[in-house]
C-alpha cells in the first residue's frame, strides 16, 4: 500500500512552531517513528509551503496512491483550488489537523478540503496522521 502524507504552510516548523498548540517534535522525527511502526506501508512525505505546489502534488499522485493524507494547515480555510484538486483526483484523501480547529478561532472552522475527503481527523495531536493511516 502506497501511502502519502503531504504537508501544508508552516508545518515544516513543527516542534519550533507554537509547541504548545502543536507540540515540540519536528515532524521529520515523527515521519522516522511512522516508518518504523507501519513497516507495511510505503510512506512518502511531501511539505510545501506553496499553495500550488501543493495542488500539483495531489495532481502527481492523485491517480495511482492508495491514500493520501492531507493537512492543508491555513490553506484548508482558504483554498478553493485545494478543494477542487481533492475533488478532482481518484486517491481518497483523509484530513488531517494536529490541533482541534473548531476549539480554536472562528475562521478555522471551515474547511474547503472536507468536502471532498474521505474522511477528517483532528485535535489528537500528531496522532491524527497515525489514526489516518489506520483508515486505510
Ligand atoms: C492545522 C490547523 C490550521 O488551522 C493551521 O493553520 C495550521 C495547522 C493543524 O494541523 O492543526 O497550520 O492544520
Amino acid at each position: 500500500m502506497k501511502i502519502i502524507i503531504i504537508n501544508g504552510p508552516n508545518l515544516n516548523l513543527l516542534g519550533k512552531r507554537e509547541p504548545e498548540v502543536y507540540g515540540s517534535q519536528t515532524f521529520e522525527d515523527f515521519f522516522s517513528e511512522l516508518q518504523g511502526q507501519f513497516k507495511d506501508v510505503q510512506l512518502e512525505y511531501f511539505q510545501s509551503n506553496v499553495e500550488g505546489e501543493l495542488i500539483s502534488k495531489l495532481h502527481e499522485v492523485g491517480f495511482s496512491y492508495d491514500g493520501i493524507i492531507l493537512n492543508a494547515a491555513a490553506y484548508t480555510h482558504t483554498s478553493v483550488g485545494l478543494g477542487d484538486a481533492v475533488k478532482a483526483i481518484q486517491t481518497p484523501v483523509v484530513e488531517v489537523h494536529i490541533s482541534n480547529t473548531h476549539k480554536r478561532e472562528e475562521y478555522r472552522h471551515t474547511s474547503f478540503i472536507s468536502s471532498g475527503a474521505k474522511g477528517v481527523i483532528l485535535g489528537f495531536g500528531l496522532q491524527s496522521y497515525v489514526l489516518a493511516i489506520q483508515s486505510f
